[in-house]
């Protein structure tokens, strides 16, 4: 009889074991996930989205569900920008996107020698913690016919995260793309150096790491160049435990190598080892829009508009 029950035991729970293995994870069905804000559960939660290939919806609930947000890893995101026509439209866009983004710093670097009291109310007004830094771009490198661009910027961000920032993940965010909320959740959790495609970039459409069999095996961009990291600035985040730990990385002043340049720094660190989102790199979750430059707004008629409402909502187009 305890035979019997012994195999009746066994039976059930192999049974049950190679549903939930075999049956369930390919299905995808979310298993429920509960933060009680403990690090290695997060660890643990970072390894199931890294495995599977669609954790988009558990990284969701973890990311903007959870009561624990604070216990997240943060965010850092660099941002650079200049003052231009297009300047506040497109930080009004990004601040609206990151101030669905649970734990975020948002660190927005002019590319001026004076803060644009513009910016500084608009980060005021979105309630995120935020550095509003300034990093002009060196004499040398203006006006070029390819310019460095956001180069100052962005290192100037990397320093500032080398001496307040200890955990969490870094990622450049130019302040002219579209973000889908759902990167924000997976790179939360990057190890190393993640990536996944960024939409509307060269003549290919598309750049991004390519994908066979669940392995990294190259990159599609439309512009290799020698390139050994040849990826799009939106492409891609490092978790901030590995920059600190190497401590001469830098984003170089050369145009079109800005990316490949900061990634080389990042070595030891090869290609085949990036982890790899957006459902294996199957999704567009960012978008390299590029908004139409338009031209500076003929001057204001002083004499008949000079103390109306128009003279303030001049200076908001440069
Ligand atoms: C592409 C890449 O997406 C950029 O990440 C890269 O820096 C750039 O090329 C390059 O290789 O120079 P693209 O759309 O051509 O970007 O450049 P922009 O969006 O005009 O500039 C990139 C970032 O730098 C933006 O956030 C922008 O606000 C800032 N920027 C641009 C400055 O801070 N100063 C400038 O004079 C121009
Ligand atoms: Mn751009």
């Amino acid at each position: 009889m305890r035979l019997i029950l012994k195999i009746y035991i066994t039976v059930v729970v192999g049974t049950a074991v190679f549903l939930y293995q075999y049956v369930f994870k390919q299905l995808h069905i979310p298993v429920p996930i509960t933060l009680n804000g403990e690090h290695d559960q997060l660890e643990t939660i970072a390894q199931q989205i890294a495995q599977s290939g669609l954790g988009n919806t558990r990284c969701k609930r973890i990311c903007f569900d959870s009561s624990s947000n604070s216990d997240l890893p943060p965010l850092y995101i660099i941002t650079p920008t200049y003052r231009r026509a297009e300047q506040i439209a497109e930080l009004t866009r990004l601040a609206h996107t990151l101030m669905l983004v649970p734990n975020v710093y948002w660190l927005v670097i002019e590319d001026a020698s004076k803060r644009t009291p513009f910016v500084t109310q608009l980060l005021e007004d979105a309630g995120i913690r935020y550095e509003h830094l300034l990093a002009p771009m060196p004499d040398e490198y203006k006006n070029k016919k390819s310019m460095p661009k956001g180069v100052s910027n962005r290192n100037k961000g990397l320093s500032w995260i080398r001496s307040h920032a200890t955990e969490g993940v870094l990622y450049f965010a130019d302040d002219d793309n579209t973000y889908d909320l759902d990167i924000f959740c997976q790179m939360r959790f990057t190890k190393r150096v993640s990536m996944w495609p960024v939409g509307l970039i060269t003549k290919l459409g598309v750049s991004s790491p390519v994908v066979k069999n669940g392995v990294f095996s190259g990159f599609y961009d439309g512009w290799i160049a020698g390139r050994k990291f040849p990826v799009d600035m939106a492409g891609f985040a490092v978790s901030v435990r590995f920059l600190l730990q190497r401590p001469n990385a830098s984003m170089p002043f050369r145009a079109g190598y800005e990316e490949d340049g900061f990634l080389r720094s990042l070595h030891p660190f090869e290609p085949n080892e990036i982890e790899l989102l957006a459902s294996n790199c199957s999704k567009i979750l960012v978008w390299h829009t590029q908004t139409k430059k338009n031209q500076p707004s003929q001057p204001l008629d002083v004499v008949k508009y000079g103390s109306t409402n128009i003279a303030i909502l001049k200076q908001l187009l440069v």
